[in-house]
């Protein structure tokens, strides 16, 4: 049974219309509540909704894309004027994208994208772009062994199977190792973003593989379970073994400001406001870009004892 929350306060609607004190409704699929990142992305979207005077129907999938298809379809059932989510895998929404169509209720993709074809089933779709974080992920590391020739041994811990952020990370960090053959990935499995999981399979890392020299996690969430994992097998986290992970939430700046993690990329959640104005645009018909991207920087050691202090989330 999934939540969809906000529907105890659902008012009668028109059909297409606005709720009966005005307001725009947005329903809104989320992923589920994974990891630091995912909170903040919530709470951004709450927040921002708020401010707009728009009326969130906010739905937790758990992970589970059928949870996000029976929330996309009650959505289409009551009506709501935007419909947006943040896909969990990237595969299988034809059919209920084309439902939404069909009920001539605009879709907006946030976060995370989807691999069909068929781009007439959403308007627009808004978040990071996963292959540069992998890019930037695998510059970082070439340069860190830059001139040396010894074999460098890296592990790699997935996101969730299927998704956006873990199929376009792995590439973006592979296409650039690739280009010298001293970088091996020696293990590769997924953590499902958490830091439970994180910390079991480094857990398995570590007792499969004596002479690990680099983690790379797809979250900072996997990151710091991985470091719980490093920590109980005697080895120090950012010194025995170099880590990199992707997110820049605040307790993987605070790893990575105290030594544990050695660069971090980062994936903004905060997308919350710019959600909230192509809901309004969208609605009224505005063009908006097929593509929006997020601005987004990296992070050394140095730079996160700097930021931290300002950080938001
Ligand atoms: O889709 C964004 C990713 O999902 C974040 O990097 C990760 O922390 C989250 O679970």
């Amino acid at each position: 049974m999934i939540a969809v929350a906000g529907l105890a306060a659902c008012s009668k609607k028109e059909p297409g219309g606005s709720s009966d004190d005005g307001k725009l409704t947005l329903g809104f699929s989320q992923v589920g509540a994974e990891s630091g990142w995912r909170t903040a992305n919530t709470k951004s979207v709450q927040e921002a909704a708020a401010a707009a005077g728009i009326d969130l129907k906010f739905s937790d999938a758990q992970q589970k894309q059928e949870n996000q298809i029976q929330a996309i379809r009650s959505f289409i059932a009551q009506k709501v004027d935007v419909i947006a989510f943040s896909p969990v895998v990237e595969s299988g929404w034809d059919a209920v994208l084309n439902e939404a169509k069909e009920a001539k209720i605009p879709v907006i993709l946030t976060d995370r994208a989807i691999d069909s074809p068929d781009t007439s089933l959403y308007q627009t779709f808004l978040g990071s772009d996963f292959i540069k974080e992998g890019n930037l992920a695998g510059e970082w590391l070439v340069k860190q062994y830059e001139g040396k020739t010894d074999p460098v041994n890296i592990v790699e811990l997935q996101g969730t199977t299927g998704s956006a952020p873990a199929n376009d990370r792995k590439k973006g960090f592979g296409d650039i190792i690739a280009k010298d053959s001293k970088f091996k990935v020696v293990a590769s499995q997924t953590g499902d973003f958490t830091r439970a999981k994180g910390k079991e399979v480094m857990e398995a890392f570590l007792k499969a593989h004596q002479d690990i020299d680099v983690l790379f996690a797809h979250n900072d969430d996997m990151g710091l379970g991985a470091i719980e994992a490093i920590e109980a097998a005697g080895k120090k986290p950012g010194i025995d073994i170099k880590i990199i992970t992707i997110d820049a939430v605040h307790d993987g700046m605070q790893a990575l400001a105290d030594g544990k993690i050695n660069f971090i990329a980062e994936c903004s959640p905060l997308l919350g406001p710019q959600l909230m104005e192509l809901v309004k645009k969208v609605k009224n018909g505005e063009s908006v870009e097929k593509r929006i991207v997020t601005n987004e920087t990296t992070f050394t050691q140095e730079q996160a004892k700097a930021a931290l202090p300002e950080r938001k989330y």
